[in-house]
């Protein structure tokens, strides 16, 4: 219709978290990978996307590094995290909205933690979905056999892993939708498609790459760091 505005992307990231599984005994977005904080490069990454019209992070209200940590990052700032994920994103998409985004703008999530993010999976993700009914995230399909492990530490099961994928981010939804299927399903969600997908609807798949992973464990600052060196700053 003329006269109405197209609608504009935004990138959303939950940096509220504490980080404990890392063992950094800090966030572990404020973690020092390649020299840097590892919030800097993710933030790098969606600030170097000129489609997204702007990116906002949501920190957790008793947050008190990130601006010295992370001068002149480019983005918005919001101390508006909660005590899930699934609630620091409803936090986000509220202040979204407060700062002018309606329900048809585009939203795409992305956690902190995966800080190896490259603007042309962000590209891809949008040209895959832009159109799309529903929406869809950044995925990898599953490579190793997959086991499932009773308590006792040993395989209970093998999983056919021929139709399994892992969700990454960034996931893109429109706010509205993305909103109602958060409130929906509460801090149940740990990722914004399964919100989606309670709704009944099917988010679209969008091939990535394992680099995308998430700093997760100990182990994974020195893998982040080394891929980091390896990609170097001027992809970003
Ligand atoms: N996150 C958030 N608010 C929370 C919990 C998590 O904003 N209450 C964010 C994290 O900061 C991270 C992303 O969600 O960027 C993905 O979560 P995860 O990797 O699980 O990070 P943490 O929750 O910080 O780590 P852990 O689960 O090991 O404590
Ligand atoms: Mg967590």
């Amino acid at each position: 219709m003329p006269g109405m505005t197209p609608p504009r992307f935004f990138a959303l990231v939950p940096a509220a978290g504490v980080g404990e599984r890392s063992g950094a005994g800090q966030p572990k977005q404020y973690v020092e990978i390649a020299g840097r904080p590892m919030l800097a490069h993710t933030l790098a990454a969606l600030v170097a996307v000129p489609r997204l019209s702007q990116t906002l992070v949501v920190l957790s209200p008793s947050d008190d590094r990130f601006e010295a940590a992370l001068p002149d990052c480019g983005a918005w700032v919001a101390r508006v995290g909660g005590a899930s994920r699934a609630e620091s994103v409803l936090g986000g998409l509220a202040e979204l909205r407060r700062r002018g985004a309606g329900d048809d703008d585009w939203v795409l999530v992305h956690d902190a933690a995966r800080c190896l993010l490259q603007p042309a999976w962000v590209d891809a993700l949008i040209d895959a979905c832009q159109h799309d009914a529903v929406g869809g995230l950044l995925a990898q399909p599953v490579a190793d056999t997959l086991k499932a492990g009773g308590a006792d530490g040993r395989v209970s099961a093998t999983v056919d892993r021929r139709d399994k994928w892992a969700a990454q981010t960034p996931q893109m939804f429109r706010l509205g939708l993305v909103e109602r299927a958060l409130l929906a399903l509460g801090a149940a969600a740990t990722d914004e498609a399964s919100a989606v997908e309670a709704l009944g609807l099917a988010p679209r798949l969008v091939r990535a790459s394992m680099a995308n992973f998430k700093v997760t464990w100990p182990e994974d600052f020195e893998l982040a760091q080394r891929w980091l060196y390896q990609v170097g700053p001027s992809s970003r």
